[in-house]
């Protein structure tokens, strides 16, 4: 593997709050904070440290309100609107990932990803919030793209530093989606199909802006193909970068409770919402926050 991040080894560096890794890939949980209340300076520098260095920070025991949950993503950004989300009455900003127990449509993001890369500026981060949880499942899996790219070899990392993808949404909504016949739980139904076919290209491997390393930019759910190159000669390349990233090595898994907070980095982190609970309901809240364009 390649270097360690920087503070992997060395949670206890944090004053303020209590850091714990749930591995040493990708995540960490952070105590001692109160999300109901206004985070002081101090404290909400160490919380974006931390969210710089794990790429997920998750929150257990936070029985925020939708104000609550509100201020706290403010100070993460500007936020912003998801096309296909329901959202929570009276809070427009406020979306849904909702599944009813006798529900039998495709479970939201079961498919490794991350949110809205064709859109030119990408959410930078995801603020979601466990109401209901099954007793066991409906987990969330996230993968750490910058050790994906760091674990491949220098020649590999070289020629994919050169090229970018094409992404768009047809598979969700666009002409794609309406050839495969199927139904994801929970979303809005009307589909724009010119919006879902619109492509945008974004660099194969970009920098983050937070901690200056390289991460991979691809996931299998909106990229296309490589831009300049034909299907065909596309696929092999994406299938490699596919496999290789969906090592579980590269990855955590989340398991909710009630009121717990989590915030994933959108661009560095992939995830996948593990849909092994049919028959049982779970509901989220989310807030997202809105990126710059990738680079
Ligand atoms: C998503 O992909 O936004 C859903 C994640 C989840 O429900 O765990």
């Amino acid at each position: 593997m390649g270097a360690t991040l920087s503070t992997w080894d060395n949670p206890l560096k944090f004053k303020r709050i209590e850091v714990r890794p749930l591995n040493g890939t990708i995540g960490a949980e952070i105590r001692g904070v109160d999300l109901r209340q206004p985070l002081d300076d101090e404290t909400w520098a160490e919380v974006q440290q931390a969210f710089a260095d794990y790429l997920v920070v998750t929150f257990p025991h936070q029985p925020i309100t939708h104000e609550q949950h509100l201020a706290f993503s403010h100070r993460f950004g500007e936020l912003m609107q998801m096309p296909q989300l329901h959202s929570v009455e009276g809070h427009e900003q406020i979306h849904v990932i909702k599944r009813d127990a006798d529900d039998t449509g495709r479970v939201v993001g079961e498919n490794w990803h991350a949110d809205s890369t064709y859109m030119e500026r990408p959410p930078l981060a995801v603020i979601m919030r466990a109401v209901t949880v099954p007793d066991f499942g409906g987990d969330t899996g996230f993968l750490n793209m910058i050790r994906a790219y760091e674990t491949l070899s220098p020649t590999m990392r070289k020629v994919l530093d050169g090229l970018s993808a094409v992404h768009s949404a047809t598979r969700i909504y666009g002409s794609a989606y309406l050839a495969q016949n199927t139904r994801f739980s929970g979303v809005k139904t009307e589909v724009d199909v010119a919006a879902g076919d619109r492509e945008t290209v974004h660099p194969l491997v970009c920098t983050h802006p937070s901690s200056g390393r390289r991460f991979l930019y691809v996931n299998k759910v909106y990229v296309q193909r490589i831009d300049g190159m034909t299907d065909e000669e596309s696929k092999p390349l994406l299938q490699f970068l596919h496999d290789h990233c969906s090592k579980f090595e590269l990855t955590c898994r989340v398991r909710w409770a009630p009121d717990q907070v989590l915030v994933w980095d959108n661009r560095a982190a992939m995830h996948k919402a593990i849909p092994d609970y049919v028959g049982r309901a779970r509901y989220m809240t989310r807030t997202t926050i809105a990126g710059p364009r990738p680079e």
